[in-house]
C-alpha cells in the first residue's frame, strides 16, 4: 500500500538551466558555493522536490510525467524577502526626511485604518499578488498593531498555500493612541494569534515588537516571556537603523548597554530572532549577535531611500574569524523600501556594498535572497535551495526580459555576468513563472 504512486498531477517535471547552492559563498568562495546546471531537470512529487541536477542523470526517472522545457529562462530557488511591511503597500515611496519624521507623517497614519478586516484583507490580497509577481515565494511580515491586521494576512497567506512568517506589531507608547496596546492586551492578542496560526499549514508567528522606542519595559519583558514559552516562534523587531534612533533608544534605556542590550536583557535575542537593519551596530553587539545565534537583515532600499546609513557586510557575514559570523537576510522593507523586487533589492545591495568598501558579487547577492535568506530564517532544510527533499518554491526568470537585457545578454560569457546583469538591470518583468509548493503562483500556460 504504502507504494500507491501520487496521483499523476502532483508529479511533473522541468527542464531548464538553474542555480542553488551547496554552501556559503561568504565563507567558502563564489566558486565553490554557487552550483549552476546548464541543462537541469527539476523533478516535483506533491509539492516537494524529488530530483533535482543534470538533465541527462535525471531522465530515466521523469517515466512519462509532464515535463515542461524553460529552453532560454534561468530557473532560482524562490526569492525570500526577510523584513518587509504588507500595511505600508498604500505609503510606499512617499517623500521625505528620515526615519523618525517618516513614522510619523506617513506610517503611524496609514497603520491607523487596519482594525478593519475587510481593509486588511484587500490590502492583504494586493501585496501577496505582488510578491509572485516578484518572485517572492516567503517573507517575513510585519502587520500592525491589530489583531484583525495578522489574521486577514494569515487568511489570505492560508488560502495560497504560501510559506509565510508574520506577526501583531507590539507597541505601548511613543505612538498615536490608536496604535496602542498594552503589555498586557499585546501578550493576550499575540499569543492568540500564535495558538491559530503558528505551524498551521506552511505559517509560522512572529512576536513584533515594531523596535525598543515603541515599547516599554513591561511591554518587552512581555514579549520576551511569550517567547519564551513558545521558542519555535519568531522574533522579530528593527534595530539601530538610524542615529537619532539610536541616540533615543540611549536617553529611553539609560541602564542598558547599547541598543541589543535592550533587547538581551529582555530575552529577546537568540535563533530566529530576525533583526532589521542592524546598520549601527558596536562589535560588542555583533558579537552577542553570533553568540546566541541571532540573524539580522540587510533592507539596501530602505536604507538609501531613508537615508539611514550603510549596512557593513564585512563584519556581518565575512569576520576575521568564522565562529562571529551572523546570519544574515536580504529584505525590501516595503513601505521604508522603495520595491518589492528582490531583484532590485540585490543591486542596491551593491550599491550599498560600493559606496562602504564591500564588493557584492551576483553569487554573493542571489545567496542572501534565497539559502542565505533561509539560513536567516532557519528554514534551510525546508525552502531556499533547489535540491531533493526542498520545497518546490521556484522562480522562471527570463534573462532577456526586455529590449536593452535581450541585446546586453548576448554579450554575457559567465553565468555570475548573467546573474549580475539581471541585479543590475532587470525588475519584476523578468519573473516569468513562479511555482510555491510546487502550484504556479504566477504565470504558467
Ligand atoms: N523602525 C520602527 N518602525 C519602522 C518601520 O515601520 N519601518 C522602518 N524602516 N523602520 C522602522
Ligand atoms: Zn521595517
Amino acid at each position: 500500500m504504502s507504494n500507491t504512486p501520487p496521483a499523476a498531477e502532483n508529479r511533473f517535471a522541468i527542464r531548464g538551466q538553474f542555480i542553488t547552492y551547496n554552501s556559503d559563498p561568504f565563507s567558502e568562495g563564489d566558486d565553490a558555493a554557487l552550483v549552476h546546471e546548464p541543462d537541469g531537470l527539476i523533478i516535483v512529487n506533491n509539492g516537494t522536490i524529488e530530483y533535482a541536477g543534470s538533465y541527462t542523470q535525471g531522465a530515466p526517472l521523469l517515466q512519462g510525467c509532464p515535463l515542461t522545457h524553460y529552453k532560454h529562462q534561468l530557473i532560482t530557488p524562490g526569492f525570500i524577502d526577510t523584513h518587509v511591511h504588507y500595511p505600508q503597500l498604500p505609503i510606499i515611496g512617499a517623500y521625505g526626511a528620515q526615519l523618525i519624521d517618516w513614522l510619523n507623517t506617513y506610517t503611524f497614519v496609514a497603520e491607523q485604518r487596519y482594525d478593519d478586516l475587510g481593509y486588511a484583507r484587500q490590502v492583504s490580497r494586493v501585496f501577496l499578488d505582488e510578491l509572485a509577481r516578484n518572485g517572492t515565494t516567503t517573507a517575513a511580515v510585519y502587520c500592525t498593531v491589530h489583531p484583525n491586521s495578522v489574521e486577514a494576512f494569515f487568511q489570505e497567506a492560508d488560502d495560497r498555500k504560501l510559506r509565510m512568517i508574520a506577526g501583531k506589531m507590539l507597541m505601548d507608547r511613543n505612538a498615536p493612541e490608536a496604535l496602542m496596546d498594552t503589555p498586557q492586551s499585546g501578550y493576550d492578542d499575540s499569543l492568540a494569534l500564535l495558538e491559530k496560526w503558528h505551524e498551521k499549514g506552511r505559517l509560522s508567528y512572529a512576536i513584533t515588537p515594531r523596535f525598543a522606542p515603541t515599547s516599554t519595559e513591561a511591554q518587552l519583558d512581555a514579549a520576551g516571556a511569550l517567547w519564551k514559552a513558545h521558542p519555535s516562534a519568531y522574533m522579530q523587531t528593527h534595530v539601530s537603523e538610524n542615529k537619532d534612533e539610536v541616540e533615543w533608544v540611549k536617553a529611553l534605556f539609560p541602564n542598558r548597554a547599547n541598543y541589543i542590550d535592550v533587547y538581551a536583557h529582555y530575552g529577546l535575542t537568540g535563533p530566529r530572532a530576525l533583526f532589521g537593519h542592524a546598520i549601527y551596530l558596536e562589535e560588542t553587539e555583533w558579537k552577542h549577535l553570533a553568540e546566541t545565534d541571532s540573524s539580522v537583515i540587510h533592507c539596501p532600499t530602505s536604507n538609501t531611500f531613508l537615508g539611514s546609513g550603510f549596512f557593513n557586510f564585512q563584519r556581518a557575514l565575512q569576520p576575521e574569524s568564522a565562529s562571529q559570523a551572523v546570519r544574515t537576510g536580504l529584505a525590501t522593507d516595503v513601505g521604508g523600501g522603495t520595491s518589492l523586487c528582490m531583484l532590485k533589492s540585490m543591486g542596491e545591495a551593491y550599491k550599498v556594498g560600493q559606496l562602504s568598501g564591500y564588493s557584492v558579487s551576483a553569487a554573493k547577492a542571489f545567496y542572501l535572497a534565497t539559502r542565505g535568506a533561509a539560513k536567516a530564517l532557519h528554514l534551510d532544510n525546508k525552502i531556499g535551495s533547489i535540491e531533493a527533499g526542498m520545497e518546490a518554491d521556484l522562480v522562471v526568470l527570463n534573462p532577456a526580459s526586455t529590449p536593452l537585457l535581450a541585446f546586453r545578454t548576448q554579450y554575457c560569457n559567465s553565468i555570475e555576468e548573467l546573474l549580475f546583469v539581471q541585479m543590475t538591470l532587470s525588475d519584476d518583468r523578468a519573473i516569468e513563472t513562479v511555482y510555491s509548493g510546487g502550484r504556479i503562483i504566477k504565470g504558467g500556460e
